[in-house]
């Protein structure tokens, strides 16, 4: 079974804690969290008090995607405020290796984001030290956009990569999850969907959450 993890991206701000109390409920393990600074990414979203808010209404795992330039900035920050997992992108890291340590250092687990167009190659002198793998299956900085069918043949890639290295490294698929895709992805390996329109835009996001759950 999958690890599902809804991105409040696509939540109701308005009413951000009936959302979270919403996934307490739900069969969601994790809360995904995008923080974009439109930079990295042509679009901002929200940052530190709104992650601090949301961890007040759960106990779940918060998985901090970090779409912004310089993430090592930051880190000490992000677990003060509750992330369990954080997750850089590979194109905003210069020292990747140093990042990831920097975030096991907090007590944090650590991720590495790939973009669609960042082969998966580029991993193999981490991966050992990789925690999370978050393929972008669409082009961050936005919910709601098309999945990349592309994304089928770089989980395959890194699944390989993985169990070569003998790590025990999570692939988590992000953008564009559906009831379509989601068991075509875990057949190719992925361990965490994300999904942020496709849950919370559904008439019963429990139910949605229950049926990814069960794919
Ligand atoms: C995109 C974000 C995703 C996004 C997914 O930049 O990283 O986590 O919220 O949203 P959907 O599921 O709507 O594509
Ligand atoms: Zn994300």
């Amino acid at each position: 079974m999958p690890i599902i993890a809804p991105s409040l991206l696509a939540c109701d701000f308005a009413n951000v804690q009936s959302e979270c109390e919403m996934l307490n409920e739900s069969q969601a393990d994790w809360f995904h969290i995008d923080v974009m600074d439109g930079v990295f990414v042509p679009n901002i979203s929200f940052g530190m008090p709104v992650i601090e808010a949301m961890k007040k209404h759960t106990q779940k795992t918060m998985d901090v995607h970090l779409m912004i330039v310089q993430p090592e900035r930051y880190i000490e920050e992000f677990k003060a405020v509750g992330a369990d997992i954080l997750t850089v992108h590979y194109e905003a890291s210069t020292h990747l290796h140093r990042s990831l340590q920097a975030i096991k250092a907090e007590g944090m687990k650590a991720g590495v984001a790939l973009n669609p167009h960042t082969p998966v190659s580029l991993l193999e002198d981490t991966i050992q030290d990789i925690d999370l793998v978050c393929m972008m299956s669409v082009n961050p900085g936005f919910g709601g956009q098309k999945f990349i069918e592309n994304t089928y043949k770089k989980v395959s890639e890194l699944k390989e990569m993985i169990q070569k290295a003998n790590a025990q490294t999570l692939i988590e698929i992000d953008g564009g999850v559906t009831s379509d895709n989601a068991k075509a992805l875990v057949n190719a390996g992925a361990d965490v969907l994300v999904a942020g329109s496709f849950v919370f835009k559904s008439d019963n996001p429990k139910q949605t959450i229950a049926d990814l759950k069960a794919i």
